[in-house]
């Protein structure tokens, strides 16, 4: 791994979801390595006060004018943002039918639209100094969706879809685009989830939920992906970074490519209990 350390390679960052779980871990490691940082959080007031952390308000379903405002206020109190790391989400689970159609609606305003606002936005703001980083926190549920989280699925497949884009688009804008996925990590994530979550449960959708649960609690803790992260920054290739255990990160994206559609679906039905 190469030790030279990521300020050599951006001095500013610009970390959504900065508080906990994975984005905490993700700002921790940037501020170790000498990276001024500016993270996010819906509640800055329980950010606390760190060495090289600068905390902001934000909320990813405030709009494209708040998405703007933010990058436009880290830009002028850097002096230039040079690294975007996107990792603010949330899950909501359950059945289509089970939760309200105004629900799903607002994920996918906030995790496909504020997402899209927040890329934009960065973008203009590095294109014209011809350098940076965008990491867009995905999931490997954008290669292996999950029952009873359509809307999640959604938005990650998109922001996966907007990275690739932004790939394609924009190849010698001298600015790395990363679609960064984790497969489990122990955070915070269900627990947030579960607040929203209907009391009343299909047993279907309860087994799912107790797989996911199971998953998590066994999962890495989130330093590990910002080793990944660390590394995948250092390289300064643009491209997909898959984070986490062997089968999640190889065995099973092989899978994705050699198995037939019907038998990878019946793969996940019966890991997840989907009967
Ligand atoms: N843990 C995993 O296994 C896993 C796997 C794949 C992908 N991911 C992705 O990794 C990212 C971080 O998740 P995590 O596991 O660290 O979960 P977490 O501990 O629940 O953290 C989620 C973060 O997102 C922020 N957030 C949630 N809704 C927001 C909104 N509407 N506007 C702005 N910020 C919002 C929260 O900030 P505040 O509450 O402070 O505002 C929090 O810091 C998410 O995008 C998640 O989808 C996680």
């Amino acid at each position: 791994m190469s030790r030279t350390p990521l300020r050599c390679r951006y001095r500013t960052a610009l970390v959504t979801g900065a508080g906990a779980g994975l984005g905490r871990a993700f700002s921790d490691m940037l501020r170790a390595e000498g990276v001024e940082v500016w993270g996010t959080s819906r509640r800055p007031e329980t950010l606390g006060a760190a060495e090289r952390f600068h905390p902001v308000a934000f909320d990813l379903a405030d709009g494209d004018s708040a998405a703007e405002a933010l990058v436009g206020r880290v830009a002028e109190e850097s002096g230039g943002l040079e690294l975007l790391v996107h990792n603010a989400g949330y899950g909501v689970f359950g059945g289509i039918l089970d939760q309200p159609l105004s629900v799903w609606r607002a994920q996918l305003d906030a995790m496909l639209g504020g997402s899209f606002a927040l890329n934009r936005a960065a973008f203009a703001s590095m294109a014209p100094r011809g350098r940076g980083a965008i990491v867009n926190v995905t999931s490997m549920a954008v290669e292996f969706p999950i029952p009873y989280f359509s809307g999640y699925n959604i938005a990650k497949a998109g922001l996966a879809a907007l990275t690739e884009s932004l790939m394609l688009e924009a190849p010698m804008s001298g600015i790395t685009f990363l679609d960064f996925r984790p497969g489990d990590y122990r955070t915070g994530f269900n627990q947030a989830m579960y607040a929203s979550t209907p009391k009343t449960l299909s047993a279907c959708a309860q087994r799912v939920a107790r797989r996911l649960d199971a998953t998590l609690e066994a999962s890495p803790p989130p330093q590990r992906a910002a080793l990944d992260l660390r590394r995948a920054l250092s390289r300064g290739r643009s491209g997909v970074v898959r984070s986490g255990s062997f089968f999640q990160t190889v065995l099973g994206p092989l899978g994705v490519r050699l198995m037939p559609l019907a038998l990878r679906r019946a793969a996940m039905a019966r890991y997840f209990g989907v009967r």
